[in-house]
C-alpha cells in the first residue's frame, strides 16, 4: 500500500484548481454541433472557465464559472462562425492573427479588422459572426458575461442560407460597410462603441507601478456587466494582497506573472506562463508579482463592472 506523506495543504490544492494550464488542457474541435458537417465553420476550443457558447457544460476540467465564461477559440485562415446573437454579452479578445467581426442589421453589415490585443464587445442581441481572411490563424479568448448562457440564436447559418451569404454574416454583394465609428450608418456608429484598439486605449499608470487599459468598465466600453482590462506588470513588480467581492480571472498574454493566495496566514503562490489563468474566487486575498527579467501582459476579467473599492498597493 502506498501512502502519500507529503501533504499538500488545502489551500494549495485549491489554487491549483483555480489555475488553468494552457499545456494541461486540449483544443476541442468538435465543441459545436452547430458546426457539425460545416468545414468552412470549423473551430477548436479551449474551456478555462464554464463551456462559454458550446454545450458541453459537464466538462469537468474546466472551472465553475459565476459571472463570465473564458475559453479560448483557434480558427485558421479561410474559416468563419456563421451570425448569431446571444442574450449577453461577449468579448473577443485577439491574441495572434487578424479576424474580421461583423454586425448584422436588416441584411447590412459592419466588418472590422482586429489585430492582437484588440477587442470587440459584441452587443447583447446583435447578430454578430467572424472570419479569418488573413494568413495567419487566429487565437483569441472570448467570454461571455454571465456564468450559464443560453444556446446562441443563429441568424444566416449555412444549414438555411447559402454559404456565400453566410459567409458574409447576411450581407448580400454591396451591403457591407466598413468600419467607421463616425459613419453615416446608425450600426457604424454603434459598433464605434464597442470596439477597443490596444493601441489607442489611454494607459493608466497605477501608483503600485504596473500599468492598466480599461476595456470594459469606467473609461472603457460602458457596460453593466463585467470589467476587463489589460494590465502591463513591469520586471519586479507586484502589489500587496487585496480582495474583491466578485471573482476575477488573470491569463498571461505575454512574460510570466506570480499569482499569490493568503488565507489564514498561510500563502500559495503559482507561476504563469503564457496562456495559463488563475481565477481567485470571491473574498479570497490575492497578490501577483512578476519575479522575472521581461515584463509581463496579463488580460484581466473582474465579475462585475461597478467599483469593487481596490486600491492597488506596491508590495
Ligand atoms: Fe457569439
Amino acid at each position: 500500500m502506498n501512502i502519500k506523506t507529503d501533504a499538500v495543504s488545502t489551500l494549495a490544492a485549491e489554487l491549483s484548481a483555480h489555475t488553468g494550464r494552457f499545456t494541461d488542457k486540449q483544443f476541442d474541435w468538435n465543441a459545436f454541433p452547430s458546426n457539425a458537417g460545416f468545414p468552412d465553420l470549423a473551430r477548436a476550443q479551449m474551456r478555462y472557465i464554464g463551456s462559454g457558447g458550446s454545450p458541453k457544460v459537464g466538462d469537468t476540467s474546466t472551472m465553475k464559472p459565476d459571472n463570465f465564461t473564458l475559453s479560448l477559440i483557434y480558427k485558421e485562415h479561410g474559416k468563419y462562425a456563421a451570425c448569431h446573437s446571444h442574450e449577453i454579452e461577449e468579448s473577443f479578445l485577439i491574441i495572434d492573427g487578424a479576424l474580421i467581426v461583423g454586425w448584422e442589421r436588416d441584411g447590412e453589415v459592419v466588418e472590422v479588422n482586429l489585430g492582437p490585443k484588440d477587442m470587440i464587445l459584441n452587443a447583447r442581441e446583435v447578430g454578430h459572426g467572424f472570419r479569418v481572411d488573413g494568413p495567419e490563424p487566429v487565437l483569441m479568448s472570448i467570454s461571455v458575461d454571465v456564468g450559464k448562457p443560453l444556446p446562441p440564436k443563429y441568424h444566416y447559418h449555412p444549414k438555411e442560407h447559402a454559404p456565400e451569404l453566410a459567409r458574409s454574416f447576411g450581407a448580400e454583394p454591396g451591403k457591407t460597410m466598413p468600419f467607421d465609428p463616425n459613419g453615416a450608418h446608425e450600426l457604424q456608429q454603434l459598433m464605434g462603441k464597442f470596439v477597443i484598439r490596444h493601441a489607442e486605449a489611454p494607459t493608466i499608470w497605477e501608483e503600485a507601478g504596473f500599468t492598466r487599459k480599461v476595456y470594459v468598465g469606467e473609461g472603457g466600453i460602458a457596460n453593466d456587466t463585467c470589467r476587463k482590462e489589460m494590465w502591463g506588470v513591469p520586471s519586479r513588480t507586484g502589489v500587496q494582497a487585496f480582495t474583491r467581492p466578485v471573482e476575477d480571472a488573470m491569463m498571461v498574454i505575454e512574460g510570466s506573472l506570480t499569482v499569490g493566495w493568503e488565507e489564514n496566514g498561510e500563502t500559495v503562490e503559482v507561476e504563469l506562463g503564457p496562456r495559463d489563468l488563475v481565477k481567485t474566487p470571491a473574498g479570497r486575498k490575492h497578490w501577483f508579482r512578476n519575479n522575472s527579467a521581461g515584463h509581463a501582459t496579463v488580460w484581466t476579467v473582474i465579475g462585475t463592472s461597478s467599483d469593487d473599492g481596490v486600491a492597488y498597493k506596491a508590495a
